[in-house]
């Protein structure tokens, strides 16, 4: 009895059925005040203890339910999902990334920035932020409560939530294209924004994450090496039916009058 009032007040969600070859009223009044959904009687029926366990189970479903309703879950349309991808590197993606999640904050929005440039991501260096948790720690997980997430993120003083990248670039391949996108949804179902570092190289989270993004944005500078690659990316996208060609939006940063490609061209 006493095993019972332990495990029903540690897991109040489970519910507990007693095997017992006293049947008195007493231990039944007794079992059922300690927290058991139930009570079968030696020599087991298989009958008996079938119904016994399916009544608990109903019982805990329904418990668990009503639990979950009461903010544990993840509900609300969700929100909107930027990824910057450069088309080489160097060329300011994560740069433009951090300014947009900046711009989206300072306009009132709850955002998020994560950095799934997931070798080489350096998010974390660019805001002085020293941080063990990041993507990886999410990755294996099924269930992303908002709780899990909440530990996973940094809250920096800018007021960005922060999803890095692993301290130890090799642990980036633990994050697969499953568990990007339940990051990413994890993420969007909280957050307003979330802005997207996915560096400048595809992997299979990152092509999860462009995959799913309301806006994929590819960062690129106004030379021809850039302009080559951004080409290729986006046909790359396309073969790979990641996304249309359509669907990208090409930024070209470090654009000055004198540059040796004006817009048009790169169009
Ligand atoms: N528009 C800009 N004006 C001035 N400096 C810039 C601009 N864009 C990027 N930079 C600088 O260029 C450098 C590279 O930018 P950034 O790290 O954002 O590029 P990246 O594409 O993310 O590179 P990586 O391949 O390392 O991920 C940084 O030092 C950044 O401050
Ligand atoms: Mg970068």
């Amino acid at each position: 009895l006493e095993l019972i009032r332990e495990v029903s007040l540690r897991f109040p969600s489970v519910g507990v059925v007693m095997i017992t070859t006293d049947a008195g009223p007493h231990l039944f009044a007794d079992a059922m005040d300690s927290g058991a959904r139930g009570l079968v009687t030696l020599p087991v029926s298989y009958e008996e203890l079938a119904n016994r366990v399916q009544a608990a189970a109903q019982w805990s479903t329904g418990v668990r339910r009503h639990l979950s309703s009461a903010g544990d879950v993840f509900t609300g349309p969700g929100g909107t999902v930027v990824t910057v991808t450069g088309a080489k590197g160097g060329v300011g993606a994560t740069v433009t990334a951090i300014q947009l999640a900046l711009a989206a904050q300072a306009s009132g929005h709850t955002v998020a920035l994560v950095d799934m440039d997931l070798q080489t991501g350096d998010i974390a260096s660019f805001l002085d932020v020293q941080f063990r948790r990041s993507l990886v720690d999410l990755a294996l997980i099924t269930d992303i409560s908002p709780r899990v997430l909440a530990d996973a993120v940094f809250s920096h003083s800018t007021g960005l939530a922060l999803l890095l990248a692993p301290g130890e670039g090799e642990r980036g391949e633990e994050v697969s294209d499953r568990s990007a996108r339940q990051i990413v949804s994890a993420l969007r179902s909280r957050y307003e924004i979330v802005v997207i570092d996915c560096g400048g190289q595809m992997n299979g989270a990152n092509a999860a994450a462009i995959e799913m993004a309301d806006t994929a944005l590819l960062v690129t500078t106004p030379d021809v090496v850039a302009v080559r690659g951004a080409k290729r990316i986006v046909r790359m996208w396309e073969r790979l039916q990641i996304r249309k060609a359509e669907e990208t939006v090409t930024l070209v940063n470090r654009f000055t009058r004198n540059t040796e490609i004006q817009p048009p061209l790169i169009q």
